[in-house]
């Protein structure tokens, strides 16, 4: 950690007198939780001021603090880790050092960060998949696919997919001593999405002889679609990932128009003739009785953007939009959501839909539960609650893999 990420924090624990969000009661640690979410706004505050006065687009400080946290390629005494690419594509390979008998199982990791920020080299993500591949002597694979704004949809997509498809060579199995039949797609957040699509995409397509065992996605996002349901509504302002700050990083994948996230921040953001997908994403219909609370359903307004943008209609940014003949090939899946998430929803709607179509879903949930939780395990912002999420994940991993 360096020197600037000391004062920056300091002066967030200052600056935390003054910001106040009230937390729920069952919050872990809350002083820390708080000065963490002070951080996150002052961030969003200056980020927005930067941009203002033209000096730096909305997304580069955050991009700049982030960059601080990001670590090298140091080997263990139980894994060898080294970057490398696949079909050019920058990836963190992790091989556990002991001895295995039997083919190895391998986990390929998709970090979140809205499409435009993070990297699989953030000190915390590091130490995740360093802890797989030592638990599970697993074959680890971290995407550092293209962000947004400068690559724009669908790049970083496509950067995951030519990584899992240079992975799920023969040749390339064979190369790391991997099980075929032994391999995860993984994601957390917008990685998560990414992750969810490309499950969808390796399962129904002929093309992939080998087929994936498992997915598991943590807090994931997963559609684009509706932005009013429920825990949009009770997040809107809620610890680290407001709502204004969520859209309109993760619009920068599409577009640098600012109508596009003031049209979303409205739900106004869908063209004409995609109402045949809001059933797909019917919070109405898929979220249980539980936290459908007194929330009303209301439909997304149609047509009010212009320029409208056929990425919106597009699965691949809403894999939750998909029909049930492209859910029911799915893998064994493990999905995470957090109580207080934005993107809460987005999870518990999928466990629904792959449910009802007979695929085998293993649910936590976290009760006190905050988006990007995984993302802070190190220091100086470690929070309990990422380590559970992080043992709860590998624990999946080792039973199911
Ligand atoms: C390597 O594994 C051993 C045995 O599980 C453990 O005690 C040790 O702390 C590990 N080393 C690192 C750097 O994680
Ligand atoms: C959403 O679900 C509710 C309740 O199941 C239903 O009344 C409504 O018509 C649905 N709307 C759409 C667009 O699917
Ligand atoms: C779902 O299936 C219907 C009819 O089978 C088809 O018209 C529609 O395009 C499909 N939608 C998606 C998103 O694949």
């Amino acid at each position: 950690m360096g020197y600037k990420t000391l004062c920056f924090g300091l002066t967030c624990i200052l600056l935390a007198y003054y910001i106040y969000t009230p937390i729920p009661e069952n919050i872990e640690e809350p002083w820390k939780v708080r000065t963490i979410d002070a951080a996150i706004k002052i961030t969003s505050f200056m980020a927005t001021l930067l941009e203002k006065i033209g000096l730096k687009r909305f997304d580069e400080l955050f991009s700049t603090i982030m960059k601080l946290d990001y670590t090298q390629p140091i080997s263990d005494e139980n894994v060898t880790v080294m970057d490398i690419t696949f079909n050019d594509i920058p990836v963190r390979l992790y091989l556990p050092k002991r001895k295995s008998a039997s083919q190895r199982p391998a986990v390929i990791f998709v970090h979140g960060g809205a499409f435009v920020l993070g990297s699989c080299k953030l000190a915390a993500l590091d130490l995740l998949n360093r802890q797989t591949a030592k638990n599970l002597g697993a074959v680890v694979v971290g995407v550092d696919y293209r962000l947004g704004h400068q690559y724009q949809f669908p790049v970083a997509h496509e950067d995951v997919i030519s990584v899992v498809k240079f992975f799920l060579q023969d040749k390339i199995l064979a190369k790391y001593g991997v099980d075929p039949t032994r391999v995860c797609i993984s994601g957390e957040s917008a990685g998560g999405l990414i992750a969810a699509t490309v499950a969808q995409l390796i399962q129904n397509d002929p093309e992939f002889k080998n087929k994936l065992k498992a997915q598991a996605l943590i807090y994931p996002s997963l559609q684009v679609i509706d932005i009013t349901i429920p825990s949009h509504r009770e997040n809107e302002h809620g610890l680290f990932l407001p709502k204004k700050l969520g859209i309109e990083l993760a619009c920068l994948y599409l577009t640098q128009d600012k109508a596009l996230p003031q049209a979303m921040m409205k739900n106004q953001h869908m063209p004409h003739g995609s109402r045949h997908l809001f059933k797909l994403v019917n919070w109405s219909t898929f979220l249980p009785e539980k936290y459908k609370k007194n929330h009303i359903y209301t439909e997304p307004i149609l047509g009010r953007l212009n320029p409208s943008y056929s990425a919106l209609l597009d699965s691949r940014l809403s894999p939750l939009a998909v029909n049930d003949s492209q859910l029911q090939n799915l893998p064994l899946t493990y999905i995470l959501t957090c109580q207080y998430d934005l993107i809460r929803d987005d999870g518990l709607m999928y466990v629904s839909r792959l449910q009802n179509v007979g695929v085998k879903v293993s649910h936590d949930h976290m009760e006190d539960g905050l988006h990007g939780a995984l993302s802070l395990m190190a220091s100086p912002f470690n929070l309990q609650l990422g380590i559970r999420i992080k043992d709860k994940y590998i624990n999946w991993l080792e039973e199911n893999l």
